[in-house]
């Protein structure tokens, strides 16, 4: 499994990492409990080294599912800034409640030093008070977490952050979903900042198995994201991706994936695989290394996505 640097860590972690939104059965459906243990591992034995989650995912439970699996030379990336405990549940960055929630999420994960932690979509608001930055400055002083950062819902938020020291964001990039990341490239290479790319697929749109009447069962967030006409309009906008699809590109599942692998300021895809299946087919089709994508295909895939109405 090939590997990138670590944003200022100067560690590296696999270019591959494995998201645990999807396997906690919050975003998109229950995942037999079973099946979460062997994508965990799996992802292990293919030399996964880098594993996001957060304090959320399951209530806790992938926090410590991780801490049981994952060995300690591999790097757990947590998120905190949701409280559960109100009603409903409610953001909060403030000092008190960061320390309070890293404390707990150390205490899942199992891990003397926790290697990184995300303040998980604060507003520019909530970061502006600087209050949830500070804190984690704090436990980074004292050794207690090697990185902090942000998983930032917009470029602005993402820049904020970089401006207070993040040292890494996690944000969406896919092939439908780039003008973020091209938003702040300047400020996170001149920073060194590591980027975790999610949602590679578009939350499994990109794969472009679907056609425009699936139906999403109750729970899975896609059912509120799509009307049937945005489904049947961002379907048809798969076409612009097509041409990638040629010689060791074998679906549009691989162009989806090799082009975030092909953006160097990407540190790691993280994948958001519900079965094993679906882990080994990811690592099989990213591909043996650079070029991911052909330069040429990739330099006129722009003025495609462009034709076919996907914002850039
Ligand atoms: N704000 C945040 O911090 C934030 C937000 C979102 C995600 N994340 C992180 O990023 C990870 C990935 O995000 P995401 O769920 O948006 O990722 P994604 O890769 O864009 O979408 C995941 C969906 O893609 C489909 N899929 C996965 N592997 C596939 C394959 N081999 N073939 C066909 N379809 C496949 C699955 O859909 P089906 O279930 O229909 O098969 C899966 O539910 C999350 O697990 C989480 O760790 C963080």
């Amino acid at each position: 499994m090939r590997k990138r640097l670590f944003g200022r860590t100067g560690l590296e972690v696999t270019e591959l990492g494995l998201g645990t939104w999807g396997l906690s059965g919050d975003g998109y459906g229950p995942v037999a409990e079973a099946e979460i243990d062997r994508v965990l591992s799996r992802a292990v034995e293919l030399g996964v080294t880098l594993f996001d989650t957060a304090d959320v995912y399951g209530d806790g439970a992938m926090e410590r599912r991780l801490g049981a699996i994952v060995p300690s030379y591999a790097r757990i990336v947590t998120k905190l800034g949701t409280d559960l405990a109100q009603t409903p549940p409610r953001k909060r960055f403030d000092a008190a409640y960061v320390r309070e929630a890293f404390e707990r999420s150390q205490e899942r994960l199992g891990r003397d030093r926790v290697e990184v932690v995300l303040l998980h979509n604060p507003s520019a608001a909530a970061l502006a008070t600087g209050e949830g930055p500070g804190a984690l400055k704090e436990l980074k002083d004292a050794g207690r977490i090697r990185a902090w950062g942000v998983a930032a819902g917009s470029a602005a938020v993402a820049r904020a952050a970089i401006e207070q020291g993040a040292g890494l964001v996690e944000i969406a990039y896919n092939a439908f979903c780039a003008k973020d990341l091209h938003a702040i490239a300047n400020v996170v290479s001149t920073n060194g900042v590591a980027v975790l790319a999610r949602s590679v697929l578009a939350h499994g749109l990109l794969a472009g198995h679907w056609s425009a009447e699936r139906e999403f069962q109750p729970g899975d967030h896609r059912a509120e994201r799509w009307t049937h006409a945005d489904l049947a309009r961002r379907i048809a906008q798969l076409d612009a991706l097509r041409p990638l699809v040629t010689g060791s590109v074998s679906s549009l599942r691989a162009a989806a994936l090799r082009f975030v692998l092909s953006n160097d300021l990407v540190t790691s895809a993280i994948l958001g695989p519900r079965s094993v299946a679906q882990l080994e087919q990811l690592v099989r089709e990213a591909g043996s290394g650079p070029p991911y994508l052909r330069d040429t295909a990739l330099a006129e895939l722009a003025s495609r996505l462009r034709s076919a109405g996907v914002a850039l």
